[in-house]
């Protein structure tokens, strides 16, 4: 078969990143250019703010990108980018570099969902096998998804509320940390101890997330000791709130995976970065379900990049998904 070398833009949110990707899993480059630093300043991100860095840095990371490929736009196959969801402004900025690019060179243009692109940043590790459950666990989307074959996505459990990414950074926030809290809270956990006790958030679908009640009451846990004169212990804070964050994840991929038969477990999104989900998912998988194949993906390509959506974009290209000059950034995309 036909080699296909795709160029890959993301921009959905605070990270501007393009990659030029072989087939879905060989990555010939990948340039991500955060803006972290600008956004800890206000405590999170900033849409004008972040729109407005998305300009400045797009044609600097494609060109980069680009050249670490060692390509030229000739041997590029196709323009793949990231269509929604996330934030508008941010998306407008991919969306019409990749227009510009694909009209210039009369290339192909590939829309990709951005969750689709962290599904499919497993395919850099191993090959996907169907029928497989996804637990999509990001700063905006909390999903569990079942797929039986390439681009099938069915949700058969989300969040009622807060995602758990946006948890993690709420938590962060109400600690004094940083943004974004999530990589702080993993750190600062594995110095503490679970010891604050805090309810394990209930929904009444069984497959169901539910992320805001547990940033109450770390809130009022805090407050609680205060009150007291007791000095709250960060780490161990750390700790119990990611402990019962995880535990309650868990408890639905364990459900879901007794419902559903499926070939295989994988991890997806920036929270799949987290150290404590990682391990349980090495210990719990093959202890509870032998059967059950695993994938974690790479560290590097759990947070937004621009090879995830170069991943996802091959099966699309294969597909035959493609789209018009006349696309338009859509913030609240669902996943097909
Ligand atoms: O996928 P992503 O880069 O952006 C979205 O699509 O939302 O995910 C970012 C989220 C943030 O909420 C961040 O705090 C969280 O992923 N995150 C983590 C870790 N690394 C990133 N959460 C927990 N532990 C981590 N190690
Ligand atoms: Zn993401």
């Amino acid at each position: 078969m036909k080699d296909v070398t795709l160029l890959a833009i993301e921009s959905s949110c605070d990270e501007t990143a393009v990659a030029v990707v072989r087939n879905g899993r060989q990555i010939l480059s990948s340039v991500v250019n955060t803006q972290i630093d600008v956004h800890t300043q206000y405590g999170g991100v900033v849409p004008e703010v972040a729109s407005r860095i998305h300009v400045e840095n797009i044609s600097i990371v494609i060109k980069e990108a680009l050249k670490r490929s060692g390509l030229t736009m000739d041997e590029i196959d196709g323009i793949a980018f990231t269509i929604g969801p996330g934030l508008i402004g941010s998306l407008h900025v991919g969306v019409l570099a990749a227009k510009t690019l694909a009209l210039a060179y009369n290339k192909p243009l590939i829309p990709v969902h951005h969750l689709t692109g962290h599904i499919y940043a497993n395919a850099f590790v191993d090959e996907l096998r169907f029928p497989l459950l996804a637990l999509v666990v990001s700063g905006g989307h909390t999903e569990l998804v079942l797929m039986n074959e390439d681009y099938d996505f069915n949700i058969i459990g989300s969040t009622q509320d807060d995602a758990i990414g946006e948890a993690y950074d709420k938590v962060g926030r109400v600690l004094g940390l940083p943004y974004p809290g999530g990589p702080k809270i993993d750190k600062l956990a594995k110095e503490g101890k679970p010891i604050y006790h805090l309810p394990i958030p209930k929904t009444e679908e069984p497959l169901d997330f539910s992320f805001s009640g547990l940033k109450s009451a770390v809130m009022q846990a805090i407050s609680r000791l205060e009150k007291q004169g007791v000095e709250v212990k960060v780490e161990d804070m750390c700790a119990s709130f990611q402990t019962t964050a995880l535990e309650s994840l868990w408890k639905r991929v364990d459900t879901a995976l007794r419902q559903y038969d499926v070939r295989q477990f994988i991890l997806a999104g920036g929270v799949a970065a987290n150290s404590q989900l990682r391990k349980m998912t090495e210990e719990r998988i093959p202890r509870d379900f032998p059967g059950v194949s695993y994938i974690i993906p790479p560290l590097a390509y759990c947070t937004d990049n621009g090879a995830m959506i170069g991943a996802s974009g091959y099966i699309a290209y294969q597909k035959g998904i493609r789209c018009g000059y006349d696309a338009e950034a859509d913030p609240s995309l669902e996943m097909i």
